[in-house]
């Protein structure tokens, strides 16, 4: 059985006021069904990349999105995925993919008592056929092998060779590919991000639609997090909300600017809200979600941060006080 579409207005899905239009999955093969992502309650679509994202799917574009860690790229992916009720795999690239989890392997097996060498496809070669949108995280820190192997699928209409079996894969008609990366592909010159390569020109050209996401914006965010965290409705802590998007404002630009390398994301402050509700203190909170993994040295920065937005002195503020 095939994955069956239908063109619907999906508007409203996205919290959208403008008509949109977008493949819904009508039909799915039951095995694939726990490869559709769960929707997450409260998700504010950025409208720019939404629509990337959609244009993708729709007319079956590749689509890569562009933007600093925690913006939502991924997240923005798989929502959009789970309110179209698409399938959808994600490799992130950074971490020790190699061409051989990508396209596959021979495998020896035991057949009827005897030894015989079979290949065992890899997950490209197996999301093209399932006809799932495939997502490539961390794209501009695939190692060189991957590269290679996606260069190819690229270039060639977007077919694959596996030349270890001399087959080629087509697509299936619902297969999709997306891609995230921290940098643009022309390298890192911030030095915020270690490990990413600069990627070809020629693959990068290879990408139809090429979108760019920034942080939230502080509107949204508190929605977000009185979405998830009723006690920031009415609750007593709900004057904290402010200053703690502002704080997360502000490690966003520290971070951009270069003067710490840890960065509030939405998840985290999500993380503070929920851990002020179980700790019931704004600040004990601050350190177990966010404080505790920067690094030392610059943590009299962050306390610095933090004294701006709550008017506290944290205890971390000086360096003297972590050395005792
Ligand atoms: N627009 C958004 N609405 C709701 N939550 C968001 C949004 N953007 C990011 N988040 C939250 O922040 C976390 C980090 O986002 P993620 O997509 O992993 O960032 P990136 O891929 O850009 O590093 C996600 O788990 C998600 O829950
Ligand atoms: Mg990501």
């Amino acid at each position: 059985m095939e994955i069956t579409t239908k063109i619907q207005d999906v508007s409203e899905n996205f919290g959208f006021n403008t008509p949109i239009e977008a493949p819904i999955v009508e039909k799915l093969p039951e095995e694939l069904q726990v490869f559709v992502p769960e929707k997450e309650t409260a998700y504010q679509f950025d409208f720019a990349i939404t629509r990337a994202i959609l244009a993708g799917f729709t007319h079956n574009k590749r689509v890569l999105i562009q933007g600093l860690h925690g913006t939502g790229k991924s997240s923005h992916i798989e929502q959009v995925a789970a309110q179209l009720g698409w399938p959808m795999v994600r490799i992130n690239l950074d971490g020790h993919v190699s061409r051989i989890d990508l396209v596959g392997r021979d495998a020896i097996l035991l057949k009827d008592g005897k030894q015989v060498t079979e290949f065992k496809e890899g997950m490209l070669p197996w999301a093209m056929q399932q006809g799932i949108a495939l997502v490539l995280d961390e794209y501009d820190a695939g190692r060189p092998d991957v590269m290679f192997v996606l260069q190819r699928l690229l270039e060639a209409h977007g077919k694959l060779t596996l030349t270890e079996e001399k087959r080629i894969i087509s697509p299936s008609a619902t297969f999709r590919l997306f891609a995230t990366a921290n940098t643009i592909g022309l390298g890192d010159a911030s030095g915020m991000y270690h490990g990413t390569n600069p990627i070809n020109q020629g693959q990068m050209d290879r990408w139809n639609i090429v979108a760019q996401l920034d942080y939230l914006d502080e509107a949204h965010e508190s929605a977000i997090i009185r979405a998830r965290v009723p006690e920031f409705v009415s609750g007593a802590h709900k004057e904290a909300l402010a200053p703690m998007i502002a704080m997360a404002s502000l490690t966003r630009a520290g971070f951009k600017g270069g003067d710490i390398s840890t960065v509030m994301s939405p998840r985290t402050v999500l993380a503070w809200a929920q851990n002020i509700e179980i700790f019931g203190d704004v600040e004990e909170a601050f350190r177990l979600s966010f404080l505790n993994r920067c690094d030392e040295a610059e943590r009299p920065i962050i306390a610095e941060y933090y004294q701006r937005c709550f008017g506290t002195e944290l205890k971390e503020a000086s360096a003297a006080n972590l050395a005792a």
